[in-house]
């Protein structure tokens, strides 16, 4: 049973503050989680909670929320079974009771849903994959790593926010962080070859200054290769353009010299750039009220490429629904801070799963080093997890934490690339 709730304002990687919360139980098993903040969050997301007092953190603290952790939420649940996350977390969003979490503010709710996890895990005497998991099968997930960093988590001159590296051919987790550290160290000595900065955006990718998009998509190519791998088999690209970020109306690529597009022009842009470079997987191409952009894009090249949906679903099943009703992409990012609790979000995967969706368990551009969607995305079972570079301390906690449950699983260890049945485009 739960005895006690604590928040703390703690700080996330680009030090702004953001909510930690350890659930104690009475047995004295407790669990501690905290939570992340994104830049180009969506319009439905469900809100965090800021102070709004200029005088500290640019308004950006957190100490609201967590009173409402350790008084009315407390009261809500101190008591209950740690065991009963469907039911606490309906307690939670039904003591908001506003449809985005306004109220309490989904930083305080997701906080306590996830740390509940966490103690009722370590009350089980179990990895929180396994209690998450609850006897169904687990899976190491391919990660999805953000080598260059763009659009508004960087001040570099690409509008792409993520350009990713996937290992998929690697035969192993571990092997697969071996192919992509390898692979960022080669993109980071072409980078120096060529007179590029090789400092860092905000998921640990590099953030310099390139031509155009294109020759983001042609130096992740050439660092494959660089690192001895192939490209297209060892290790494929995905994409990010988080198109929200650049949407005016029209698609505006002019940061990056290529004008300005609608949606069929960028779906072509698109298409031309699957035909030449290695490309598996596009997340947010359109923008997130783009529906019609999002039906077009999946008709044309989703029998070919993973069509993922991030700030048009929020991982909210209202969104999800309608996305599959008009079959708009054939997977979804998972975010547990877009939707704010535990349970809200396996069901938004339970969601994808009945559609024959892939899903992708995320991070956010704030982090923290708390590494519960490790756990997470094994417990899941949807073989791919996006957490940024092999590079910044709140990544490779993530990282980390994958090839300590791999060691643990031993023989048991299974991963897989999730992208098989796709017609590779190299
Ligand atoms: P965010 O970006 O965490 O800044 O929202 C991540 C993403 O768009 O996937
Ligand atoms: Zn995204």
């Amino acid at each position: 049973k739960i005895a006690n709730l604590n928040g703390l304002e703690i700080l996330d990687s680009r030090g702004n503050p953001t909510v930690r919360v350890t659930v104690e139980l009475e047995s004295g098993a407790h669990g501690t989680a905290s939570v992340p903040s994104g830049a180009s969050t969506g319009m439905n997301e469900a809100v965090e909670q800021r102070d709004g007092d200029p005088n500290r953190f640019s308004g950006k603290g957190v100490l609201r929320a967590i009173e409402h952790i350790e008084t009315e939420i407390a009261h809500a649940v101190v008591g209950r079974d740690a065991c009963a996350q469907i039911e606490i977390d309906s307690v939670l969003v039904d003591l908001d009771g506003t449809p985005n979490k306004a109220r309490l503010g989904a930083n305080s709710i997701l906080g306590v849903s996830m740390a509940v996890a966490c103690a009722a895990a370590a009350a089980a005497g179990k990895p929180l994959y396994a209690y998450l998991a609850a006897g169904r099968p687990v899976r190491l997930p391919v990660p999805m790593m953000n080598v260059l960093n763009g659009g508004r988590h960087a001040d570099s001159s690409l509008d792409f926010q993520e350009f990713m590296i996937m290992p998929v051919g690697a035969p192993s987790f571990r092997e697969a962080m071996r192919y992509a550290a390898e692979t960022f160290h080669a993109l980071r000595a072409l980078l120096a070859a060529d007179g590029h900065t090789t400092a860092v955006g905000d998921e640990g990718g590099f953030a310099p200054k390139l031509a155009n998009n294109e020759a983001a998509c042609e130096l992740i190519v050439r660092a494959i290769e660089r690192a001895g791998y192939h490209p297209g088999e060892d290790i494929c690209i995905a994409l990010d353009p988080a198109a929200t970020s650049f949407h005016d109306g029209n698609y505006n690529l002019e940061r990056s010299g290529q004008g300005r597009k609608n949606s069929k022009e960028l779906i072509e842009l698109y298409e031309s750039w699957v035909s030449k470079y290695p490309i598996v997987s596009i997340e947010d191409g359109l923008a997130e009220d783009d529906w019609s952009g999002f039906r077009r894009m999946t008709a044309e090249l989703g029998e070919g490429i993973q069509i993922v949906g991030d700030d048009i679903y929020v991982t909210n099943i209202d969104f999800i629904r309608r996305g599959i009703d008009e079959k708009c992409s054939n997977a979804a990012l998972i975010k547990l801070n877009q939707i704010g609790t535990v349970s809200e979000t396996i069901d938004a995967i339970e969601f994808c799963r009945s559609a024959g969706w892939r899903y992708i368990i995320s991070h956010r551009s704030g982090e923290t080093e708390d590494s519960f969607i490790a756990d997470f995305a094994v417990a899941m079972d949807g073989g791919q997890i996006k957490t940024g570079a092999p590079c910044r301390g709140e990544r490779t906690a993530k990282y980390n934490r994958l090839l300590e449950i791999e060691h643990q699983l031993g023989a048991d260890a299974i991963f897989d690339n999730p992208l098989k049945e796709l017609p590779f485009s190299s």
